[in-house]
């Protein structure tokens, strides 16, 4: 019997084509519903490989249903959705999608930079409600980006490239990290800054850190607090690295001037949820990563991670790095 690989979304066929031959392929049949927990519980039972979505809990249960899984690729660069150590324990690869995902999700998160900024959302909604009367001197007048200080914290792949994009307006780019970053140093001029330096200097501020423990809530009211009053914040990673009720209420205080969010505690977030309330927050429903090519490329790194693993092989992007290849898989 040919190994079966289950796909957690509907994903365009050809995607699939190059392995259709050798292995059984199923895809739950939705594009935006969720695939359910107990779906993919019965489908983990005959999986050799799961193709997931980073809405999908990856945990200790479906280790434990699924004792034929030999990989995990999640359509994600982050895996906080998957329990690691339970992978691990089971013996199976998880692999992510870094590298092809850069560009496309420093464009998006500078763009939010730069919509919160200047006010774009509300300005183009403005124009569209039949509000705009005259032309007057400070309609909708928003925030300068170019010159000012940028405080970029987590400085992986996608913070270095939006350094990078930073350059280009002039700005002043501070960042923070577990580790220094010497050669981003050199190339884009960048400042490592200790976390309350960065958060108390920074005109904006975005977040691109990996959800971990240790990052976990660590933009509380208290941090808020130390921002500038002019400072725009920006999450671009995951949403429970900040506290939203601390958020809005140093929003509702006015102690930063906006926010640009593609990531929320719980998402999809609630259209009646308070932050949706504020005109000063931009908001976007996790699209960093999504541009047709990327999403594209995205999918066929996981279809070659899958293949290359339940091959024998070594996968292209694996997250547990001691995770090793099979001999006679099957
Ligand atoms: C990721 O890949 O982790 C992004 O959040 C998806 O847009």
């Amino acid at each position: 019997m040919k190994p079966y690989i289950y796909i957690t979304r509907k994903l365009p066929d050809e995607v699939t084509q190059s392995i259709q031959t050798k292995f059984q392929i199923k895809m739950w049949e939705h594009e935006d519903i969720p695939c359910p927990k107990e779906v993919l519980l019965s489908e983990a039972k005959k999986a050799s490989a799961l193709l997931t979505m980073l809405s999908d809990s990856i945990d200790e249960s479906i280790f434990a249903a699924g004792d034929q899984i030999k990989v995990v690729a999640n359509l994600a660069v982050g895996f906080d959705n998957i329990d690691l150590n339970a992978a691990n324990k089971a013996g199976v690869a998880v692999c992510n999608t870094p590298d092809v995902l850069t560009d496309t999700t420093a464009d998006l998160t500078f763009s939010l930079l730069m919509a919160t900024a200047r006010r774009v959302v509300e300005a183009a909604e403005f124009v569209k409600e039949g509000q705009w009367k005259s032309w007057s001197p400070l309609l909708l007048a928003g925030h300068d980006i170019h010159h000012k200080t940028l405080g970029i914290v987590g400085m992986g792949k996608i913070g270095e490239t939006l350094a990078k994009r930073a350059t280009g307006f002039d700005m002043n780019i501070l960042y923070h990290n577990r580790t220094r970053k010497q050669e981003a140093e050199s190339a884009y001029g960048v400042i490592y800054s200790t976390f309350d330096e960065l958060v108390e200097k920074s005109d904006f501020i975005v977040c691109l850190t990996p959800l971990t423990e240790e990052t976990n809530r660590m933009f509380s009211r208290e941090v808020f607090q130390k921002m500038k009053s002019s400072a725009i914040f920006v999450n671009a990673s995951r949403g429970p690295v900040v506290d939203e009720q601390a958020l809005y209420e140093a929003l509702v205080a006015g102690e930063i001037a906006g926010a640009g969010l593609d990531v929320f505690e719980k998402e999809p977030i609630s259209a009646d949820h308070p932050l949706l309330t504020l005109s000063n927050v931009v908001a976007l429903p996790h699209i960093g990563s999504s541009s047709v090519e990327t999403r594209t490329a995205m999918m066929k790194l996981c279809v070659e991670n899958i293949e290359a693993v339940l091959n024998g092989k070594q996968p292209q992007t694996l997250v547990n790095k001691d995770w090793k290849p099979l001999v006679n898989v099957f």
